[in-house]
């Protein structure tokens, strides 16, 4: 459901530790993550006591991923994007070039193409896969922050449906094939951002939207908090002695936010109402398919370790191509396998 911050031990290795021994002993799964909805107990991340023992690369025997019945994203997808406060012409560009990526055919390998197989071999109960195409929509600038600079998780909804609702050149309205994904610049809060996500997906309600349409929220957090959800290009401050990576497009709160679109969209083609792919007993609380692999990038990713990613001449990490560009983007899980896999995988 949503990216919690990226970066590993306190939360993220606490976390995925714990959620694997939820998973398996306890059942229903609590992370301290965001959702449309208050908490029913808050764990408590620093209080946990699995240290990063466990692997997740391969731990197949804990997951019980399971599909709900509900639809996923089986046609073409079309992206209209909300651009919401200030955005430089080049930070748009690399976004952009990323989600055209997704479908672009002849990108070296390992490419985003590739990455987004794992996430196609996901079906619906008619046995449709998940589109391989993911194309942009249209776009709508708030450039004048009209919600003001502090969302929640409520007013993030209406900013939607003021896009949709807007006299000028609104949104398509496309509840079947379109996937909203409002993105905030680095000087707008979103409640529990940084405290505990980087960024979630979830649906509109009609009663406040008038639609039920599959939406994401990624922040740039270069101002607030690179070190929690631009990891690692960002490290933050209880992590002694690690060097942040470089970032491979120049910017380390867009290419941090690259990997969370990359996670949010990867959960909503598969779990767009919350009621298909995910794992855990209960829809509120559901592990979704990026959810299992977070801080995962490489072979022998887990605990604080990336994984096996390659290093651009310019001395920038990456892990997959694009067109005319490089990305780090997390892994997903893959049913199929029963782990988390991605292109850079060493075993393909
Ligand atoms: C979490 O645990 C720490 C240490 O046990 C404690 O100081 C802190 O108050 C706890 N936070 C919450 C939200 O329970
Ligand atoms: C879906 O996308 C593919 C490739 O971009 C295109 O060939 C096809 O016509 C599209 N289908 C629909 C129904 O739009
Ligand atoms: C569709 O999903 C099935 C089941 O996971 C898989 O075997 C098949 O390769 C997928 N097809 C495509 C085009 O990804």
């Amino acid at each position: 459901m949503c990216q919690a911050l990226s970066a590993p031990s306190p939360p993220c290795t606490a976390l995925l530790s714990f959620l694997f021994f939820l998973l398996t002993v306890v059942g229903p799964v609590s992370v301290s993550a965001w959702r449309p909805w208050p908490q029913k107990n808050n764990m408590n991340t620093t209080d946990y006591a699995f240290g990063d023992s466990k692997k997740y690369e391969g731990s197949s025997e804990f997951v019980k991923l399971r599909y709900h019945m509900g639809p996923v994203l089986t046609t073409n997808i079309t992206v209209h994007t909300i651009w919401y406060g200030k955005w430089e012409r080049n930070q748009k560009k690399i976004i952009r070039e990323f989600i055209n990526s997704i479908s672009a055919a002849n990108s070296a390998h390992p490419s985003v193409a590739g990455w987004w197989r794992t996430v196609q071999l996901y079906t619906d109960q008619t046995g449709a896969n998940i589109s391989k195409s993911v194309r942009l929509g249209e776009e709508k600038n708030d450039r004048f922050y009209s919600h003001g600079k502090s969302l929640t998780r409520l007013s993030i909804q209406t900013v939607i449906k003021s896009a949709i609702t807007a006299k000028t050149r609104p949104l398509p309205i496309n509840p079947r094939s379109g996937l909203y994904l409002l993105l905030t610049a680095d000087d707008v809060y979103v409640q529990d951002f940084c405290t505990s996500v980087c960024g979630f997906h979830y649906f509109t309600f009609p009663s406040l939207v008038g639609y039920t349409l599959p939406y994401a929220w990624v922040g740039n957090s270069a101002k607030f908090c690179p070190g929690q959800c631009a990891y690692p290009f960002a490290v933050p401050a209880y992590i002694p002695n690690r060097k942040p990576f470089k970032s491979p497009n120049g910017d380390v709160g867009v290419d941090g936010m690259i990997s969370v679109i990359g996670h949010e969209m990867a959960e909503l083609a598969t779990n767009p109402l919350a009621n298909a792919w995910y794992a855990g007993q209960d829809p509120s609380f559901p592990v979704e398919i990026a959810d299992l692999c977070e801080g995962i990038y490489g072979t022998g990713g887990g605990g604080s370790y990336t994984g096996q990613v390659l290093d651009a001449r310019d001395g920038a990490t990456y892990n997959m191509n694009g067109i005319r560009r490089r990305f780090l983007v997390q892994w997903v899980w893959s049913h199929v396998l029963n782990y988390c896999t991605g292109p850079n995988a060493l075993d393909h």
